[in-house]
C-alpha cells in the first residue's frame, strides 16, 4: 500500500482492528509530547507506572514524565536493567511487586517504555497484575515500534528456553516517536530494520521496491522512516486481526525466523548475532532454500540478499561474527536447534518459504533431509 510521503512533523495513525480489544498505533516525530494528554483522554483520573530501562531511561524518561506531568497524571517509575537478562522471573518480581508498591489497581496504566524486551516485560507484568491492567507501549527501538509492540504478545524467557512464559495481552495504545529512535544504536537500528523488510518480502513488493529506493532517508530519519514504520505495522496489524492467536497467516510473521532462532541459539543468544540479523540471515537462506526446491526464481532470491547486504545486515552464515573462530555447529546441531523452536507443531519442520517477492506461504512437513544437505553446503560455502 503506497501513500504520499508525509512532511516532516505529521502523525500517522494506524487502526489495530481487534474488535472490542481495538487500538491506535500513533506514529510520527515528536509524538511522545502527546503522551499524556492522549492518555488523560483515554483514561481520565488513572495512575500511571513507567516501565523502562536504564539506558532508554537516560535518555527518554524525562521526556515521558513531563508530557504525563502537563497532563496531571501520576506517574512512577520503574528502572530494570537493560537487555533480555530482565525478562526473567527475577524482572517479573521486580516489576510486578514494584507495581503494587505504586498502587497501579485494575483501572490504572502500566506504561512499557523501550524495546522488546520492556514491552514484554511490562506488557506481561501487566497481564497479570490483578488478573489484568491494561497497558500503554512506547516502543524505543526500530524492533518495538515495527513488531513487538504490535500483536498483543507478552511475556518472559524460562531457563528452558525464549518467550516460553506469556500471555496475549493488546495495548490500549501505541506511541511510536520516531525521534526517539536517533539515540538507538546503528547496529540496533539495522537489526529492527531487517523486520521492516521481512514485511515487504513476505507480502508487499511495491512495499520492498520502496525500500530499496528509500531506505537510506528511513536510516536517516527522514519521512521514508514514518512511511516505513507505518506500512510495517499496518501490515502485522493487518495479519493479527485476521489470526490473533497464530492458528494460521500470523506464522507468515515468521519468515526467516526457523533458521533465525537457530543461529540465535548457536551463537548462545549474545552479542554475536542480534535477532534482526539472525533474521536477515534466515531470510536469505528461506530464500536461497525456496530457490533449490524451485519455488521461486533465483533472481528474486539474489534480489532479497542483495538489499539487506546494502544497508549493511550480514545474509550468509559466514558474516556471523566469530564465524571463522568459534563456527555454528553443524548442520545436525542446528537442525536439533530447528526442531526446537517453538513454532515446530510434534517434530514436523514448518517453513515459511517464498513464491516471489512478496508472496511466502506456510510449507509444512518439509523434508528434514532436504534441510539439513541444504544448510551442510550453506556452512560450507561463501556464495
Ligand atoms: N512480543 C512480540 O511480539 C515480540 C516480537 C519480536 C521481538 N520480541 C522481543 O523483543 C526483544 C528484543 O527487542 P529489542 O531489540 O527492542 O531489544 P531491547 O529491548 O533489549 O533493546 C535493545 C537495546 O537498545 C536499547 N534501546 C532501546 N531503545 C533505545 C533508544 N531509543 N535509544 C537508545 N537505546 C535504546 C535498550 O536499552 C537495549 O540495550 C526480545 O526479547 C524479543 O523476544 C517480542
Ligand atoms: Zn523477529
Amino acid at each position: 500500500m503506497m501513500t504520499a510521503p508525509l512532511k516532516q512533523g505529521e502523525q500517522i495513525l494506524v487502526e489495530v482492528a481487534l474488535g472490542e480489544r481495538a487500538y491506535d498505533i500513533v506514529i510520527g516525530r515528536d509524538v511522545l509530547q502527546s503522551l499524556g494528554a492522549r492518555i488523560a483522554a483515554l483514561r481520565p483520573g488513572a495512575r500511571t507506572a513507567i516501565v523502562t530501562d536504564r539506558t532508554v531511561a537516560k535518555y527518554w524518561l524525562e521526556k515521558t514524565e513531563s508530557s504525563l506531568a502537563q497532563a496531571g497524571i501520576p506517574a512512577a517509575r520503574i528502572v530494570v536493567e537493560q537487555g533480555e537478562g530482565s525478562k526473567t522471573y527475577a524482572g517479573l518480581q521486580q516489576v510486578s511487586e514494584a507495581l503494587i508498591a505504586a498502587r497501579i489497581e485494575r483501572n490504572d496504566l502500566v506504561i512499557a517504555l523501550g524495546g522488546g524486551v520492556v514491552g514484554d516485560l511490562a506488557g506481561f507484568a501487566a497481564a497479570i497484575l490483578r488478573r489484568g491492567v491494561d497497558f500503554v507501549q512506547v516502543p524505543t527501538s526500530l524492533l518495538a515500534q515495527v513488531d513487538s509492540s504490535v500483536g498483543g504478545k507478552t511475556g518472559i524467557n524460562s531457563p528452558q528456553g525464549k518467550n516460553l512464559l506469556g500471555a496475549f495481552h493488546q495495548p490500549v495504545l501505541v506511541i511510536a516517536d520516531t525521534a526517539v529512535l536517533d539515540t538507538l544504536s546503528p547496529r540496533q537500528f539495522r537489526a529492527g530494520y531487517a523486520e521492516v523488510a521481512k514485511y515487504g518480502a513476505l507480502g508487499d513488493e511495491a512495499f520492498f521496491a520502496w525500500l530499496e529506493a528509500n531506505h537510506a532517508d528511513v536510516f536517516r530519519g527522514g519521512t521514508a522512516r514514518e512511511h516505513a514504520i507505518a506500512t510495517s505495522c499496518r501490515a502485522k496489524a493487518a495479519i493479527v486481526a485476521r489470526d490473533e492467536r497464530e492458528t494460521g497467516d500470523r506464522a507468515l510473521l515468521n519468515l526467516g525466523h526457523t533458521f533465525g532462532h537457530a543461529l540465535e541459539a548457536a551463537t548462545g543468544f549474545s552479542d554475536r548475532l542480534f535477532h534482526g540479523e539472525g533474521v536477515a540471515v534466515g531470510m536469505v537462506l528461506a530464500a536461497q532454500f525456496s530457490a533449490q526446491i524451485g519455488m521461486i526464481a533465483p533472481s528474486a532470491a539474489a534480489r532479497l540478499e542483495h538489499h539487506l547486504a546494502e544497508v549493511g545486515l550480514p545474509t550468509h552464515l559466514q558474516d556471523i561474527a566469530g564465524f571463522a573462530q568459534e563456527g555454528l555447529g553443524d548442520a545436525d546441531s542446528l537442525m536439533t536447534l530447528m526442531a526446537q523452536d517453538k513454532k515446530v507443531t510434534r517434530g514436523r519442520l514448518t517453513f515459511i518459504l517464498l513464491e516471489a517477492i512478496g508472496r511466502a506461504v506456510i510449507a509444512r512437513d518439509v523434508e528434514p533431509s532436504l534441510v539439513r544437505d541444504f544448510v551442510q553446503a550453506r556452512l560450507a560455502s561463501r556464495f
